[in-house]
Order: structure tokens, then C-alpha cells, then sequence
């Protein structure tokens, strides 16, 4: 008897002693896999800084940057019946597209590259001469700056802005100095144009100069008198030739 009892005393003693040296599952023993704490974390190398990104951003950069803005009374009426106009006449000649300021505008495009824009107001001027002769009368007088339907998103994109426009009562149409008003043309360079009947361009400069900021550069406007618009374009090559862009 005391045999068996010594025999079964050994057996206990044995499984106790197994369970210490650890069969038994440990309190967050899984979370420790090999290598995980271990190991330094794996940093992968940084994208390296691109030079040629670099470098193709300074070439870019030389290059002007070129937006073509213009206002036209065509794009800025709305003509009922455009088989009833008169191309000929001299007082209605301008309310069919393209306007003489939009084809001076592809024109000058076509030399330099760049954007067009046209400047258009929200409320359209009457197709009729003297109706829309009175308005622009009235909007000089009370220097009005009509509202506009488009607007350029990136103007800090250029750097070089053409801005064209019909003499209208010896200054800009106000719809001009709407989209002057509208941007920071600060340290561009702005090259005019204008399209007119007799008067030349009056004040059109001096008063688009007044209301740009006084750090742009102003280059030489052109001036087309509107019975020679359809034959300008050799004139508008050689103004831009003259301007001496870095294009
Ligand atoms: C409302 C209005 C006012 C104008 N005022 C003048 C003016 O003061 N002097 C001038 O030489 N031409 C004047 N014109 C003629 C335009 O400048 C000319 O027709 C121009 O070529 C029109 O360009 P567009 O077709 O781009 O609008 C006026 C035309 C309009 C419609």
C-alpha cells in the first residue's frame, strides 16, 4: 500500500513540475511573435526630389505664360435674326461673330500661342446701334463696372495677358475695367489692342494704365481702324514681331 502511495505521490510531483517550465499559455505570449519587437521597423528611402522635374519647371518658366483677353460688342449682344443684319452696314457690322477685336485676337493667337478669353457681361447690350451706343453713354458716366459671366481661374498662371477691345465714346467699354478690376495683374505684362472708327484710340490706354497696378509693364499697343480690320493681319504679325516677346 505504501508502495502505490509513493508511486502516485512521484506521478503528481511530475505534472507539477511540467506545467513551470512553461506548457502553460502565457498572458500575451501570441503578441510577441519573433521579429516583431525585435526588429527595427522597416523605413522605406524617401521618393528622391526629382531634378529633371526640377529643371523642366526653370525652362518652363522662361517661356511667357500668354492669355489673350478681349471684349467685343458681337459676343456681348444677342441678335434675334442674324440673317436679317446687314454686313455691310457700318453701324451693324459688329454684331455677328467674330467681332473685329476677336479676330485680331486669333490672329495675335495664332502668332504667340496662348489662351483666349472673351469678356462677357452678364447682361447682354442691345443689338440695336443707338440702343447700345445710350447704355455704354450711360455706364461711362457713371463708371460703372458691369457684372461679368466668365472669369479666368488661374490668372497667376500668366504672365503676359493681351487685353483688346473696341473704342467705345473714346475709352474702353467698362466691361474691360470689370475684368481688370476682377485680377492682381501685379508684375505682368500687359500688351493692348483696339479696334475703332475715327477716333483712333483716344483714351483707351491712358485709362487702362490708370486702372492696372503701377508694377506692370505696359508694352506699345496697336490701334486698327475698323474698315481695315479684315486686312490687319499682316500689321498684327509686325506689331508682335516689334514687341520683341521672348517666345
Ligand atoms: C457703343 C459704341 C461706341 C463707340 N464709340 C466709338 C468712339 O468713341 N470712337 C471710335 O473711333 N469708334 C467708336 N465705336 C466704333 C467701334 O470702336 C468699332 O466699330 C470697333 O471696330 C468695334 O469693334 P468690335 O467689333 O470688336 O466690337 C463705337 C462703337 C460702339 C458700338
Amino acid at each position: 500500500m505504501k508502495k502505490w502511495i509513493a508511486i502516485l505521490l512521484s506521478i503528481a510531483i511530475l505534472i507539477t513540475t511540467a506545467g513551470c517550465n512553461g506548457t502553460v499559455d502565457q498572458p500575451g505570449a501570441d503578441s510577441e511573435a519573433p521579429g516583431d519587437a525585435s526588429q527595427p521597423p522597416v523605413v522605406q528611402p524617401e521618393s528622391p526630389v526629382s531634378s529633371a522635374h526640377d529643371s523642366t519647371d526653370a525652362q518652363e518658366s522662361k517661356i511667357p505664360r500668354i492669355l489673350i483677353a478681349y471684349f467685343t460688342w458681337a459676343d456681348n449682344t444677342i441678335v434675334e435674326d442674324p440673317s436679317a443684319v446687314d454686313v455691310d452696314a457700318t453701324t451693324s457690322a459688329s454684331v455677328l461673330p467674330p467681332g473685329n477685336a476677336a479676330k485680331i485676337a486669333g490672329w495675335i493667337q495664332q502668332e504667340v500661342g496662348g489662351d483666349l478669353f472673351s469678356i462677357v457681361v452678364e447682361d447682354p447690350y442691345s443689338s440695336d446701334y443707338d440702343e447700345c451706343l445710350d447704355r455704354a453713354a450711360d455706364e461711362k458716366a457713371d463708371n460703372a463696372r458691369p457684372a461679368l459671366v466668365n472669369h479666368v481661374d488661374n490668372m497667376e498662371d500668366y504672365d503676359t495677358v493681351f487685353i483688346g477691345f473696341p473704342n467705345w465714346w473714346y475709352t474702353l467699354p467698362m466691361a474691360v475695367l470689370s475684368f481688370v478690376d476682377e485680377y492682381d495683374f501685379s508684375g505682368k505684362t500687359i500688351i493692348p489692342f483696339c479696334t475703332h472708327g475715327t477716333g483712333g484710340l483716344s483714351s483707351t490706354i491712358r485709362d487702362l494704365t490708370a486702372a492696372l497696378p503701377d508694377d506692370v509693364t505696359i508694352l506699345d499697343p496697336i490701334g486698327v481702324y475698323r474698315p481695315d480690320v479684315d486686312s490687319s493681319r499682316p500689321a498684327v504679325q509686325e506689331w508682335i514681331a516689334g514687341l520683341d516677346l521672348d517666345i
